[in-house]
């Protein structure tokens, strides 16, 4: 039976004051006082919702203050009916945060975040952000699972597609963009949402990008690499973080005492909210560390774990656990101050309801503009052979439009895209028809009935489509399903018989560019020698489809770059730019295919380097790369002073040109090289980047500052440290820049404070 609507006072105020710090502090205190052990022990339970009516046992945990949290409730009567069973039914009238993944839009979808990572535009990702807040928090949501921070080096993962990508800088800087634009700058305020950085920590190190696998990671490449991103965003004000299903070393995240309590609370100074992921406190007796529901309750709670989702473990042990004297009330008043401190400071306890009204309307013509302006923004040209894209509408007269993902109103929307409405999605072939439809023939043949498809049924009518124009485009990649969670691929070639539809269509000589839409880097080798000219548009969202037909036509010059790397075949994964050298780093010098080998041949004195005998080592496009419509040059890389003081600053400055014939934006990145550290660092890393625009000629000097602190990473010892010596910087438009300069630091080694961070 559905929830009659609940009566507002009035509309939300515009903003309520933020209550400064101690305030928060006495209030939660003050909550605390008042409180039973059953009570903040409620505080600490999330539990499921997602129906049109209000079921009968969640009313009474409501009302006798057994619920902290809900997920998966997105009816706004109901929401505002669960809010007023809380404040006014509950004994201390203490509302509910109301969880849902708004991972990447809500109504209007945005490009999947690894989509999103490819613009490589904090602005960009934080504007997608406050949109979906917009639309959520419309309904009553208070709290998203996002962002996804998980450091992505293997593309067989499905989970990549939520991720920034591979780069722990890239995924710090566009990772506590999204919080900002899920917060807001200043405080929680109306129509905002409290973020929740996720899967603390490692999750994306699974043994072979296998969902859920066990994670292995040396504790310097966890705090170089994976613990990154999350230090800023808590640095960026984070209000919650979600605990990793994995195993961390022998010690599954969600009763990780290191990664808890040690490095969040102790070395970060966190005081918001850890949840745990869905199930994964009961799930601690799965993975064998503990006998059953009440250890794993007592692990959890101990190592630091404030919120359960899903499961009802806490529920059900931790009052006896109390009582027994195995978890301190000390921890339980800790953990239900943090659930608390994260309701006052959302403003929750003076403002529980929601007005819809007061909120812009879902997927409106400013929203849906701006997931254009953002997909177009996301797409990165691989490859344009002789300039064949743009295509020329007033030169073409017909075009063949193939593929399943052509016109797919929801494979385009990508992975999480719960309350995402296909029905806002404009399709490739829709946009196409939009915008040159007058004037040039579009046929379309579908191909392949689904991208999984094994047959060839279709390929005789999309053959003779693309024999009969002057130019084909093929939209092919993956279905939604195929990534996500839980969905990981053993082999990332293109699925099912799409590689077959391409050797077809390259076979009729017409100049074939593929529009690739993915959840994932796919190992397109063979496939991209066939193909004239390569968009990836990732799974572009609600308004993928004019944001590539204003590419394909020339509206908007390709300006995105990879976030992640494209092996040439799968067996090269894992594979990422920021390596390292080893001790015999391959060159091309000793490079030898297998074809080249001779049987029985003594072994060989030049070729011991590190290669794959059936594989070149480089991968088929690197992090950073992405093509334009025109074209950039770089010169003159100087450095501010070649001997740089320790506690001084180096600027390092390129002249960017724009040589082409069109006005564009390029990504300008500079990446570095410890060249002698006393544990060995990265060939490259990504250290800082500026999109830029440059009118056709234009030339423009950049400069990027460096302090120690940018060049810091933790050595042996477990301590942030920067060591005086050489250092190498390039700049250019891509992981494989080649300009680069040297300059040296002088001093002695200086130790950071772990709270700070470049
Ligand atoms: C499990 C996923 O791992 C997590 O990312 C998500 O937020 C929760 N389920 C809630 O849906």
């Amino acid at each position: 039976m559905p929830v009659p609507r609940v009566m507002h006072t009035a509309s939300p105020p515009p903003d309520v004051p933020q209550a400064d710090a101690a305030g928060i502090e006495a209030r939660v205190a003050d909550l605390l006082s008042r409180m039973t052990l059953e009570e903040k022990i409620g505080q600490l339970a999330q539990v499921s919702g997602g129906r049109d009516h209000v079921p009968d046992h969640l009313r009474d945990a409501i009302r006798e203050g057994r619920v902290g949290a809900v997920l998966n409730e997105v009816h706004v009567d109901v929401v505002n009916e669960l809010q007023r069973i809380a404040t006014e039914e509950s004994r201390l009238g203490i509302p509910l945060l109301v969880g849902r993944d708004v991972i990447h839009g809500f109504t209007t979808v945005f490009p999947i975040p690894l989509g999103q990572a490819a613009s490589f535009d904090p602005d960009g990702v934080q504007r997608a952000a406050r949109v979906a807040a917009l639309e959520a928090a419309a309904r009553g949501i208070n709290w998203t699972f996002a962002p996804m921070i998980d450091i992505s080096r293997d593309p067989r993962w499905g989970r990549v597609a939520e991720s920034l990508g591979e780069d722990p800088y890239l995924t710090a800087t566009l990772g506590a963009a999204m919080v900002r634009g899920f917060q807001g700058d200043q405080s929680l305020g109306p129509g905002h949402l409290a973020a929740c950085a996720k899967h603390f920590a490692g999750y994306g190190a699974c043994e072979s990008g296998r969902d859920y696998a066990t994670t292995s990671i040396p504790e310097h490449d966890l705090r170089n690499v994976h613990l990154r991103p999350f230090h800023a965003a808590v640095q960026a004000g984070v209000a919650s973080i979600m605990t990793s299903f994995s195993d961390v070393n022998g010690v599954p995240a969600t009763a990780n005492t290191f990664l808890l309590t040690q490095v969040l609370r102790e070395e970060w100074g966190f005081d918001g909210m850890v949840v745990s992921d869905w199930d994964s406190i009961r799930q601690l007796s799965v993975h064998g560390l503990t006998e059953d529901d009440r250890g794993s309750a007592r692990l959890a709670a101990c190592a630091g774990t404030d919120m359960e989702m899903a499961s009802h473990t806490y529920a059900h042990h931790l009052a006896s656990l109390v009582r027994d004297g195995e978890v301190p009330e000390a921890r339980i008043d800790a953990m239900a101050g943090n659930v608390l401190r994260t309701k006052l400071r959302l403003g929750l306890l003076e403002r529980p309801y929601t007005n819809p009204a007061d909120y812009p309307a879902a997927a409106s013509a400013e929203h849906l503009q701006a997931a254009r302006d953002a997909a177009a923004a996301c797409m990165v040209l691989l490859k344009n052979e002789g300039h064949t894209l743009p295509l020329a509408a007033d030169h073409l007269t017909s075009l063949a439009i193939i593929g399943p993902l052509a016109d797919d109103a929801y494979e385009q929307l990508g992975t999480w895209i719960f309350d995402g409405d296909a029905q806002h999605s404009v399709t490739p072939l829709r946009a196409l028809h939009e915008l040159v439809g007058d004037r040039v023939t579009l046929r379309y043949a579908r191909g392949c009935a689904t991208t999984r498809s094994r047959d060839d049924a279709g390929f005789a009518a999309a053959v003779e489509t693309a024999t009969q124009s002057d130019a084909v485009v093929l939209f092919l990649g993956e279905e939604a399903i195929l990534s996500g969670e839980a969905h990981c691929r053993a082999d990332i070639g293109l699925p099912g018989n799409q590689e077959a539809l391409v050797e077809a269509i390259a076979a009729t000589g017409k100049p074939v560019i593929l529009v690739l839409m993915t959840g994932r880097p796919l190992a397109l080798e063979r496939v991209a020698e066939r193909c004239h000219a390569i968009l990836c548009a990732w799974h572009p969202g609600t308004m993928g489809g004019p944001a590539i037909a204003d590419i394909l036509f020339g509206n908007v010059s390709p300006s995105a770059r990879l976030p992640i790397t494209f092996p040439r075949v799968t067996g090269q994964v894992p594979i990422y730019y920021a390596q390292k050298a080893g001790g015999k780093p391959p060159t091309h010098a000793s490079y030898i295919h297998i074809d080249n080998i001779e049987p029985r041949a003594p072994q060989l004195s030049v070729g011991n380097t590190s290669f794959h005998l059936d594989v070149l080592w480089t991968p088929l496009w690197p992090f950073g790369h992405g093509l334009s419509y025109t074209t950039f040059e770089y010169h003159d890389i100087s450095v501010s002073a070649a001997v740089v003081p320790m506690e001084g600053m180096v600027t390092v400055s390129v002249e960017v040109v724009n040589t082409g014939h069109r006005d564009g934006d390029e990504v300008v990145q500079l990446y570095i090289r410890d060249l002698v550290a006393s544990v060995t660092r990265p060939v490259k890393e990504l250290r800082a980047y500026r999109r830029i625009h440059l009118t056709s000629g234009e030339r423009q000097v950049i400069e990027f500052h460096l302090t120690a602190a940018d060049l810091a990473f933790y050595g042996g010892a477990m301590q942030r440290i920067t060591e005086p010596g050489r250092f190498r910087v390039w700049i250019g438009g891509s992981s494989d820049a080649q300009l680069y300069t040297e300059f040296e630091l002088r001093g002695d080694t200086l130790t950071l404070p772990a709270s700070t961070t470049s």
